[in-house]
């Protein structure tokens, strides 16, 4: 099939290599013109510097039935031929209340339908069919169908198929998803996008309308959203209350029922990233419009709220059980990315952490991330946090020399640093990931205090020292 995806973000340039590794035509745009070059270049370093997702540079090098434009030309001279067009623009919160027009996907949805409506000499009688991957208050794909008919383009078929790709195992998640859901309005385009996906054949497949596709994406999201922050506050603070508690234990007892998920019981200081806390966000805002003010819009609320509480909360911790200042120290931050497995700082907890720390008069904070650490640095350019922060190659490196050390990302090689941690006492470890849950014993018996997520403080009070 001819294929055409807009964005070329994480999502569109997943997306677009995993269709063309199934055969097909695919061309990627994006107005990003260095992002397009890089993607372009077919050069792994430059890709993964770009958007590191494992198996992505190597898909994109060894496809050349994919390729990159940021040039609108190039969509012009394929307009004859395009049967499907996803849409894989950015939708920040921010937009809810913005006016369409406004909007990056309405934007880039005015943009292309220039196009297709020029498409077989303005005949338009080839059918396209307008897929929207992102994800979206519910009726979007309703009010894309009334825009694109006022645009002017005739002979085209809406639909939604919402993106369920996790960072980190998105080529791989792509390549065996869990289930695909296809939002359309009939079964001839229901007939195309079965042949977009023909390789999995029909069993993954999830036919319904549009509406019912870009609720369960909101929904599913907000499922995992509130297991994750139910198990902070509540599984979580628990076992940091009550003494002798194993948060480990604990959890496993738990999810030993059969009924009960093993994913999202984990503990952690925050959950960033681009999309559960803005999902939260567009599901609230689409109830509110139809509820008004609920016991549900509250509960989402309650959610949204005790995700940004529990970094708060971790990082007060610093102050209300260790009585430890920040001031004047030194300070190793383990982990930038969001998340492990991805160079993507959006809604990083680093990034807060590191305005709070610069706030409360940290004098340096040495950052290591084995992908993010330069995108992290970039967020900063130009601002005053800047000076106070040293990107280091190593985490060996990032601890020379510090007061405390905070990890914030679950990357698999902070559960193996724990002998890194030599230094003389007074020394605060904060763990917001459990990454060295097996050694807090040991650590603390060295002299190290403890404060991780999921237990009590392990230490004395830095002020009596
Ligand atoms: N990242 C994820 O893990 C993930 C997972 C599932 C769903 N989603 C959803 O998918 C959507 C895209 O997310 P993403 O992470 O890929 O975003 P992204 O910011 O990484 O990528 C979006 C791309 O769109 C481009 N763009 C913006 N306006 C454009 C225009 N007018 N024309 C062409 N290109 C334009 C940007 O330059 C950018 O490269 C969002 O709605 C997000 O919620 C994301």
């Amino acid at each position: 099939m001819n294929i055409v995806t807009i964005g070329a973000g994480f999502v569109g340039s997943t997306h677009s290599a995993v269709l063309a590794s199934f055969g097909h035509r695919v061309l990627a745009y994006d107005l990003n013109k260095e992002r397009i070059a890089d993607l372009a270049s077919r050069v792994p370093e430059r890709i993964d510097a770009c958007i590191y997702e494992p198996g992505l540079s190597n898909l994109i090098k060894t496809h050349e039935n994919l390729q990159f434009t940021a040039d609108l030309t190039e969509l012009y001279a394929l307009s004859d031929t395009i049967d499907v067009i996803f849409l894989c623009l950015p939708t920040p919160a921010h937009e809810l209340t913005l006016p369409d027009e406004q909007q990056h996907l309405f934007i880039a949805a005015k943009t292309i339908a220039v196009i297709i409506k020029k498409r077989n000499n303005g005949e338009q009688t080839k059918r396209i069919v307008i897929v929207n991957k992102s994800t979206v208050p519910i009726g979007t794909a309703e009010k894309l169908k009334i825009k694109f008919t006022e645009w002017g383009v005739r002979n085209f078929g809406i639909g939604s198929n919402p993106e369920f790709l996790v960072e980190g195992k998105a080529v791989q998640g792509s390549k065996n998803p869990d289930r695909i859901v296809l939002g359309v309005e009939n079964e001839q385009d229901g007939i195309a996008m079965r042949e977009v996906y023909s390789p999995f054949g029909d069993n993954k497949m999830i036919l319904v309308c549009p509406s019912d596709a870009e609720a369960i994406k909101l929904l599913a999201n907000f499922e995992l959203f509130s297991t994750v922050v139910r198990t902070y506050q509540v599984m979580g603070r628990l076992c940091e209350f009550v003494p002798g508690l194993s948060f480990e234990n604990v959890m496993r007892g738990v999810t030993s029922d059969a009924r009960i998920p093993k994913w999202g019981h984990f503990t952690s200081l925050y959950s960033g990233g681009s999309c559960f806390e803005k999902d939260a966000k567009n599901l609230l805002h689409t109830v509110s419009q139809y509820s008004g003010f609920t016991p549900t819009t509250e509960f989402i609320k309650l959610v949204i709220a005790g995700n940004d509480q529990q970094l708060e909360h971790f990082y007060n911790r610093a102050k209300n059980e260790a009585h430890f200042s920040f001031t004047g120290k030194t300070v190793a931050l383990l982990g930038t990315a969001f998340k492990q497995d991805t160079n993507d700082v959006r809604l990083s907890p680093a990034l807060v952490l590191a305005e709070w720390l610069c706030r409360d008069g940290i004098k340096t904070i040495h950052v290591y991330d084995p992908q993010a650490a330069e995108n992290f640095r970039k967020s900063f350019t130009g601002k005053p946090q800047e000076k106070h922060i040293t990107v280091c190659s190593s985490v060996v490196e990032a601890l020379n020399g510090t007061d405390a050390a905070i990890i914030a990302t679950d990357w698999p090689e902070f559960k193996l640093i724990a002998p890194l941690f030599t230094m003389k006492p007074p020394y605060l470890l904060l763990d917001g990931r459990r990454s060295l849950a097996q050694h807090y014993e040991e650590l603390h018996g060295k002299g190290l205090s403890i404060l991780a997520v999921g237990s009590p403080y392990m230490g004395t009070a830095f002020r009596s020292l």
